[in-house]
Formats: C-alpha cells, sequence, structure tokens
C-alpha cells in the first residue's frame, strides 16, 4: 500500500483542479472561437490536402477538430504534456466518431522528442510560447516536416478582454488594470509570449510564405459560451493579480465574480471577446 504525504495530497487535488479548469476553458475557448479557427486554417497557404497532421500542445483539441474537419482525408497526432488534456481530447473524439483518425501522443516537448513520422502539416497555437526552449522544438518541426511541409504557428496578443470601456459601472477599466498585473506576471513566467516568431522561424530553417492577424469581435448576445468563457477565464487572471491588484479593485473583480450577485458578470448583456491571434504560415527549407 502507498501512503501519500497530506501535502503532496494536496498538491496533487490542486494540479487536477487547475488542470481540470484549464480544460474546461480550452473547451469553451475552443467553442466561442470556431469560426475563428475555421478562418485561420482556411487562409493557409495549402495546395494539396495533408494526410499526416500533426497538432503540438493540442491541449482539449481546438485545432485537431478544426483540420479533421477541413481535411476529412488526414489523420491528426495530437501531443500534449496534460494526460487530462489529452483524454478529454479522445473523448471529444470517440463522441464525434472521429477517434479512428486521432492518435494522442502524452510529451513533454521541453525534455523529450517523440517520434511524431513526417507530417505535412504541423499546427501549434497558443503552445509555442509555453516551451522552455522555443528554439529547439522549431527546430525539431523543422526536421520532422515532410519535404516542402507547411508549419502553422498561432499566438495569440494575451488574454482577450470581455467588457465594454469604462466597464464595470462601479470600478471603470478594471479589466485594463487587472491585463497589466497579470502582463507583468506573465513576462516573468512565460518569458516567450509575443517573441518575434517570424525571426525564430527563419532563424530554425524556414522560409515564412505569409503572416497574418485576425481580430476576434465575438459578441456575448449572440453566443451565450461567451459568460461562461469570461468568467472562467477572470477566474484565472484573478488568481493571477490576486496579490497585487488594490484592495477596491480586487472587491469590484470579486462582484463581477459572484454568479449569484446582482453585478455578476453572467448578468450583462454587453460582454463580447476581443483578441487578436497572429498565424505564420513557415515553409521547410529544403
Ligand atoms: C494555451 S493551451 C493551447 C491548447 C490548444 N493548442 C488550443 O489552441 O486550444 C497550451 C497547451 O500547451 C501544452 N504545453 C505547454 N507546454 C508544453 C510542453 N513543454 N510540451 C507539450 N505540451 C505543452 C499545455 O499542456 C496546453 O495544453
Amino acid at each position: 500500500m502507498t501512503h501519500t504525504h497530506p501535502h503532496a495530497a494536496h498538491r496533487n487535488h490542486r494540479r487536477q483542479d487547475d488542470a481540470d479548469d484549464q480544460a474546461e476553458i480550452l473547451d469553451l475557448e475552443a467553442e466561442v472561437l470556431a469560426t475563428h479557427t475555421a478562418t485561420i486554417v482556411g487562409w493557409l497557404p495549402i495546395e494539396a490536402s495533408p494526410r499526416r497532421i500533426v497538432d503540438l500542445g493540442c491541449g482539449t483539441g481546438a485545432g485537431t477538430f478544426a483540420l479533421l474537419a477541413r481535411f476529412p482525408e488526414a489523420h491528426v497526432t495530437a501531443v500534449d504534456s496534460s494526460t487530462a488534456h489529452l483524454q478529454r481530447l479522445r473523448e471529444k473524439a470517440c463522441a464525434e466518431g472521429v477517434d479512428e483518425r486521432v492518435r494522442t501522443v502524452q510529451a513533454d516537448l521541453d525534455v523529450s522528442r517523440p517520434d511524431l513520422g513526417t507530417p505535412d502539416l504541423v499546427w501549434a497555437s497558443a503552445s509555442m510560447h509555453h516551451m522552455a526552449d522555443p528554439d529547439r522544438v522549431l527546430r525539431t518541426v523543422r526536421d520532422m516536416l515532410a519535404p516542402g511541409g507547411l508549419f502553422a504557428l498561432v499566438e495569440p496578443a494575451g488574454f482577450p478582454r470581455f467588457l465594454p470601456e469604462n466597464a464595470p459601472e462601479d470600478r471603470p477599466d478594471l479589466e485594463e488594470r487587472c491585463h497589466a498585473v497579470s502582463d507583468r506576471f506573465h513576462t516573468e513566467r512565460v518569458p516567450h509570449r509575443g517573441a518575434d516568431w517570424g525571426s525564430k522561424l527563419t532563424a530554425a530553417g524556414f522560409t515564412v510564405e505569409g503572416e497574418r492577424t485576425f481580430a476576434v469581435n465575438v459578441e456575448g448576445s449572440r453566443d451565450e459560451a461567451v459568460g461562461r468563457y469570461a468568467l472562467g477565464s477572470l477566474h484565472r487572471i484573478r488568481d493571477a493579480v490576486v496579490d497585487a491588484l488594490s484592495a477596491e479593485d480586487l472587491a469590484a473583480l470579486d462582484r463581477l465574480l459572484d454568479t449569484d450577485g446582482p453585478h455578476g458578470i453572467l448578468h450583462r448583456d454587453d460582454l463580447a471577446v476581443r483578441t487578436e491571434r497572429t498565424v505564420w504560415a513557415a515553409r521547410r527549407d529544403n
């Protein structure tokens, strides 16, 4: 019988809770941005439909399912360090009847280099900036791609905004101040956010064939998932800013997060998801 130290058990629960929270937000984000993701996939400079696709840092499958839908003859190898995310992705693939076209590979790309075959297309969305050494991972992508293969690198411009300008009424521009604090927090912990990916791709042996920034503006009045996505995202931002935000701002943030209170974000009819995502389409130099 194995004994788990109570602190270790608490840590493990906490990690599991974090993974569940992140998985839920990734699923909501995938739902809210589905049309937008399909637009990015449709923009890629692809002549012949790819057969072998790799989704690096696939999360719960936002990219995987968009790619499977766009390229009906393709198989996707979905790679992530999180077994919980991969499990969720697999359940969704089964539910959608596409599980035979999906292979999941658990790997921490910072420490291992799994055999992912020779894909025609590699997709990495919102994952590359999490890598400890993204230059090394970019070279790995270059080496694995089939000759002439394409790498689609997608990176978000920070966290989305949900509230209109000057909101909430009791603490105008609260979201802006939360973002300023959380940006500082993430600059220390996720230093490759906002890196110059075009230069990095060129240095890794790619030719960048196209780069495009897509604006996102999804109104909550037309999509009820926006409120739940905003709520989950602001909870995560709270975790990052709790120690640095003023007491008045923290109280206002908690009023927004209080789903029973009159100021709760779910009661608002003026929410929207506003952000930008940039995609680089990079061809392997032969
Ligand atoms: C912000 S999520 C993006 C998920 C998905 N690509 C999407 O667009 O919804 C980043 C993902 O990268 C994964 N990730 C981060 N570092 C990683 C690493 N070193 N190796 C493999 N996966 C990693 C995380 O587990 C997470 O699922």
